[in-house]
């Protein structure tokens, strides 16, 4: 499967969307050294103002940064997946993506050893229901930060392209979801097609490169 369509939409400007609370903390998680993000993920906003003034009176959590949605599982999971943030094995066809993202918790702050747990279906469209081709587990590092390394999913009929991914905070429950691709033309017409789980994708030279961020119930774990 190629990538015609991106030759003809922009997902750039398609998954453009407004500067929300998440971005600001996004870019402050790259901005501050690490001891400064153990002091506290709802604070990380406030250090855009400036640091001589009053703190505001609530913290960002409620300017519409809401849990992200579950969808149906379907019929394709498969339990004990590889861990792994490559799922690129040697002869994988398709072309190359990247998916970088936070997961955070419902109380704003970045969720450390999160469960990220990916499967799709190859080039061709087609899930691997024997072995673990395109399959495979992570956990987000000390900053709740994650990257996968894949390739674009390929279409099969009914849907349209998308990822599979189950996420966990420590502790918590399990939140089954998927992940979309701005500018499909299926988008349209998938019943299951959520616009609150379109991915940012950007082409990269001959690769494509996505930014997304879970919001998840960070449960009773430490790490929230
Ligand atoms: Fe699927």
């Amino acid at each position: 499967m190629t990538d015609d369509h991106a030759r003809t939409n922009d997902p750039e400007a398609a998954g453009r969307r407004p500067l929300s609370r998440k971005t600001l903390l996004k870019a402050a998680l790259v901005a501050l050294p690490l001891p400064a993000l153990l002091g506290g993920g709802v604070a990380l906003a406030r250090d855009h103002r400036p640091s001589d003034g009053p703190l505001p009176p609530t913290p960002f959590c409620d300017d519409g940064d809401d849990p992200t949605p579950p969808q149906i599982e379907g019929p394709y999971f498969k339990p004990d997946s590889p861990e792994r943030a490559s799922l690129l094995e040697p002869g994988t066809r398709g072309t190359r993506l990247t998916v970088r993202g936070y997961v955070f918790g419902t109380s704003c702050r970045p969720v450390a050893h999160a469960l990220l747990d990916f499967w799709q279906a190859d080039d061709s469209g087609a899930y691997d229901n024997t072995g673990f081709l395109l399959r495979g587990h992570q956990y987000t590092d000390r900053q709740g930060a994650f990257t996968l390394t894949t390739i674009v999913p390929g279409l099969y009929p009914g849907r349209t392209r998308h990822l599979h991914v189950k996420v966990q905070a420590p502790g918590g429950p399990l939140l089954t979801t998927q992940l979309y691709f701005p500018g499909e033309p299926r988008n349209n017409t998938d019943p299951i097609f959520n616009a609150a789980l379109l991915m940012n994708v950007r082409r990269a030279g001959p690769a494509k490169e996505a930014t997304f961020d879970f919001v998840v119930d960070p449960g009773s774990g430490l790490h929230s």
